[in-house]
Formats: structure tokens, C-alpha cells, sequence
């Protein structure tokens, strides 16, 4: 398939835009410092918290999983049985204690952070995939 490109001038921070790659939906959020904060904070809930196993690529192996801190890709595809996790921009906490932002699938309750780490003791066994992508200026990214 053909790499996408995403216009990210108008994500306010929390927001979400979805876009397609290779029939796979792609997820980029702008995280708050708030969010940012919050990821170093629960590293012993989370089954891979250093993403030891490679679901990014070279350039995204980093705390943040990630180019830039803020701006988060993840391919929206639960690592179970492949449903699309919800967003829980603002309710995460009624799924982990604590927590106010993250993922989470409704097909069997696997739960994922801001970063797409997933949590101990939940069916999925991975972090979310991190696609490749680059970006072309400060408000356009090319997803592929
Ligand atoms: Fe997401 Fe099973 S497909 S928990």
C-alpha cells in the first residue's frame, strides 16, 4: 500500500485523527504534558514496559515510543484478536486506577497506555504497533 500522509495543524492536544494504511487504521494523538508525565509512573503495571520486543521501529524505541514526545502513532489494532481499542482520553481511570488516559478493547478487556503498552493480566500479549513514519515538516507526517 501507499504511505499515507497525516495534516496535524488542527490536533489539539487529547484529540485523536484516524487514518487508513494498508487497510489498517492508524491512530495519531497529540499527548498533553500531563499525559507525558503519567507514562513514567506505572512501568510495573505494564507487561513490556521498556517495549523489549519490537513493535517499533528503531527511531520510536524510546520512553515515548515515539518521534516527537507529543505526537503519538499507534496502529489502532488490539495484539488479542485484532479489534480497534477505544480511546478513553478522559474515563481511563475506571479501568486502571490512577491512570487518565489510555486504550482500551472492548472485545476482551485488554488495556493499553498512552504510549499503546499494554497492561499485566490482560489477554493481549503485546504493545500496540507502532507504524513507520516520518515527518515531512512540523504539521505533516507520512505514515509508511
Ligand atoms: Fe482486544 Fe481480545 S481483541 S482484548
Amino acid at each position: 500500500g501507499a504511505p499515507v500522509e497525516v495534516d496535524i495543524s488542527k490536533l489539539e492536544e487529547g484529540q485523536m485523527v484516524r487514518v487508513e494504511w494498508r487497510g489498517k487504521p492508524v491512530w495519531v494523538v497529540r499527548r498533553s504534558d500531563a499525559v507525558l508525565n503519567e507514562l513514567g509512573g506505572h512501568d510495573g503495571q505494564l507487561r513490556d514496559p521498556s517495549s523489549a520486543e519490537p513493535q517499533q521501529p528503531e527511531y520510536a524505541q524510546n520512553k515515548f515510543r515515539s518521534v516527537k514526545p507529543e505526537i503519538f502513532l499507534a496502529v489502532g489494532i488490539c495484539t488479542h484478536l485484532g479489534c480497534s481499542p477505544t480511546y478513553l482520553p478522559n474515563t481511563f481511570s475506571e479501568q486502571v486506577s490512577g491512570i487518565s488516559a489510555g486504550f482500551f478493547c472492548p472485545c476482551h478487556g485488554s488495556k493499553f497506555d498512552m504510549a499503546g503498552r499494554v497492561f499485566a493480566g490482560v489477554p493481549a500479549p503485546l504493545n500496540l504497533v507502532v507504524p513507520p513514519h516520518t515527518f515531512l515538516d512540523d504539521n505533516t507526517i507520512l505514515v509508511g
